[in-house]
């Protein structure tokens, strides 16, 4: 009997915590239906030269992971690799992978707006079924709850916080600690709720940088004085244009003369918060996603997104009661919308992180 056509996965983008996890449950839940998977290595430039890998074989007849797919899921990043690959703008950059594509019986994207773009072109390009998972430590992508990968850079974001704390104190210093999220405060308004922060800053505040600057430094000199505290941490996203640095130059400048000991540090946790292995979050919304994903790929189902605990109408319902099918140019659409303040879920955000701002610094 000719071996079914496989189903392929692909990882894009900045690479995410529990991508691993959706290349595991994906394999797994292929492999149950008798479907074998092949991974494509390094994203869309892999896909343009058919660098594949095979991720499934055959024994006694049937299908089943090839090599140890159990110790995969508690792994960061992607066994994969991923790739920004700038040439899928175009129709002509696309051409190679399209070719591709007719050797499988679906491909899976995981990745941020960037990789779920390239597969709402792929979609409109290519018979095969396209199916996307949402993996963004930004947590920018629409109609998602939450991407793969968010949970655990927040964990990270928080543990990292503690630390910094813990020799903040130590020297009676002020903390900027600077998180990654691209153009989307999220992790940093989180992070700052959890980590306890006294001051958060992100860029769709829309502040300046003398706001940024006199807010920080009326936290600050608020923090030492009428508080008495030994530490005061504020968390930066790193989509605030004004770099961490500047920002602690502008601040020791301002308070350095007349607050005698206190002193004002820049950390930027950059790559970090990318790292580290999956949370049991990211491991469980991972797991679900590829459950929905193969088998929206094996339903015939194409140009969509299986989201996770959706926030937006119109999705497809699907076996798993917190996993919805969403149109990619919907998903695309309200991402477009978190990115530029338009969207209800970030004006929301915003208006919470107004509430809290002058509760932070107590
Ligand atoms: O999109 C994920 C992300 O980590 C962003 O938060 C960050 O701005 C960007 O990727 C960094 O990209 P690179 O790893 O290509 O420098």
């Amino acid at each position: 009997m000719a071996e079914a056509k496989p189903i392929a996965v692909l990882t894009s983008g900045g690479d995410a915590p529990g991508m691993n996890a959706a290349i595991r449950a994906i394999v797994k839940v292929a492999a149950s239906r008798g479907v074998p998977v092949v991974g494509v290595e390094n994203g869309y430039t892999g896909l343009r030269e058919g660098r594949l890998r095979r991720l499934t074989r055959e024994r006694e007849g049937a299908v089943v992971p090839d090599g140890d797919m159990d110790a995969l899921g508690a792994i960061g990043g992607t066994i994969l690799g991923s790739a920004r690959e700038l040439r899928f703008h175009t129709k002509e950059g696309r051409a190679p992978a399209i070719d591709q594509l007719a050797q499988f019986a679906g491909l899976i994207v995981v990745g941020g707006n960037g990789s779920l773009a390239g597969a709402h072109a792929l979609a409109h390009e290519s018979a095969t079924p396209i199916v996307g998972i949402p993996a963004s430590i930004d947590n920018d992508v629409g109609c998602s709850g939450s991407a793969i990968g968010v949970d655990t850079a927040l964990n990270t974001i928080v543990a990292a916080c503690d630390k910094i704390c813990d020799t903040a104190r130590a020297h009676r210093r002020a903390f900027v600690v600077e998180v990654m999220g691209r153009d989307c405060g999220y992790l940093a308004m989180a992070g700052a709720i959890a980590a306890g922060a006294d001051a958060v800053l992100f860029r769709e505040q829309g502040r300046d940088e003398e706001a940024i600057v006199a807010a920080v430094e009326r936290v600050i000199r608020d923090g030492f004085t009428r508080r008495g505290k030994q530490r005061v941490l504020v968390i930066k996203a790193e989509g605030v244009a004004v770099p961490c640095t500047r920002l602690v130059r502008l601040l020791e400048d301002r308070i350095g003369a007349d607050l005698p000991g206190v002193d004002v540090r820049a950390t930027v946790l950059g790559h970090l918060v990318r790292g580290g292995n999956p949370s049991f979050q990211d491991r469980m919304i991972a797991g679900r996603l590829g459950l929905a994903a193969v088998a929206a790929v094996l339903g015939g189902k194409t140009d969509v997104m299986a989201a996770w605990q959706s926030n937006a109408p119109g999705g497809i319902a699907t076996s798993d009661p917190a996993v919805a099918l969403h149109p990619l140019e919907q998903v695309l659409r309200e991402s477009a919308a978190l990115v530029d303040g338009s969207s209800p879920i970030t004006k929301r955000r915003v208006q919470l992180m107004e509430q809290v701002e002058g509760m932070l610094g107590l």
